[in-house]
């Protein structure tokens, strides 16, 4: 099993991604929200790259059976019902519901990677869920941070360290790429104090900022929820618990769409 590190997600091509397992990182916060989003029984989460693509979907939608979130700059974009809090997802909230989501890096990151063979959405959270995938579709994998508007990311540089970490079993192979070398010594270097390291990087100071410093808390909980959301069908809903005897997805009963307003 080859695995690239892909260490911003902005610049990926169809070619990076075909055949492989693609594994989106976003720890602050896109995938964490996701993750935070389908443990609380969201019916699915719908990534969009913009507000015009996100009205699109939202207007042919039963009002009832959707929520809009998502950010811009760390904070909630005006008229949405949600930000990128994944503490604003909680079961009261979102169970029963479609997320559209739409925030700066992490969403757009995701659908860069939508011809991948299979793709998922990885954090600390659930690190422990996507190696176990990996290691089930045993095909080469492609772990994609997100990153910050075309900077590297070092929250998300890290969780992919702890991903090869895991993958590895703990012993670097010979022969891996510059990024992949990267990650795993940033890791090896930084997991033994990760929310220390992370308290310090550039997204934690901006959220910090905004007073948003709790999801620094949240999102740095490792192997919190043993979830895996997963991409089908332009949207992403959680891939069956381990033991389930379906190799599908588990897939949402259709939404009521919006009934035209009479003449
Ligand atoms: C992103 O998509 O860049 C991040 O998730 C932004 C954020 O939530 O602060």
């Amino acid at each position: 099993m080859k695995i690239e590190v892909f260490l911003t997600g902005q610049t990926l091509t169809d070619e990076d991604v075909r055949g492989y397992t693609v594994v989106v990182i976003d720890v602050l916060r896109t995938s964490s929200t996701i993750a935070t989003a389908l443990s609380n029984g969201a019916r699915a989460v719908v990534p969009v790259a913009d507000m015009a693509e996100a009205g699109k979907i939202a207007a042919n939608l039963d009002q009832a059976s959707f929520l809009m979130g998502g950010e811009r700059g760390g904070k909630k974009i005006e008229g949405y019902h949600l930000g990128n809090s994944p503490l604003e997802y909680d079961r009261a909230t979102v169970e029963g519901k479609t997320i559209i989501l739409n925030t700066t890096n992490g969403t757009s990151a995701i659908l860069h990677a939508r011809e991948a063979e299979h793709l998922v959405v990885g954090s600390f959270l659930n690190a422990g869920r996507v190696v176990d995938f990996a290691r089930e579709k045993g095909r080469d994998v492609a772990l994609v941070c997100a990153g910050w508007r075309n900077r590297i990311s070092l929250e998300d540089t890290l969780c992919a360290g702890l991903m090869l970490h895991r993958l590895w079993e703990g012993r670097e192979p010979a022969a891996v790429s510059d990024s992949a070398h990267i990650a795993f010594t940033l890791f090896r270097n930084d997991g033994g104090n990760l929310h220390e390291a992370i308290e310090h990087c550039n997204h934690a100071q901006r959220l910090s900022e905004i007073g948003l410093h709790a999801d620094l808390n949240y999102c740095t909980r490792v192997d919190a929820l043993p979830v895996l959301p997963c991409f089908d069908d332009s949207r992403l809903v959680l891939y069956p618990p381990p033991g389930e005897d379906r190799p599908g997805l588990t897939r949402p009963a259709p939404v009521e769409r919006a009934t035209p307003n009479a003449a």
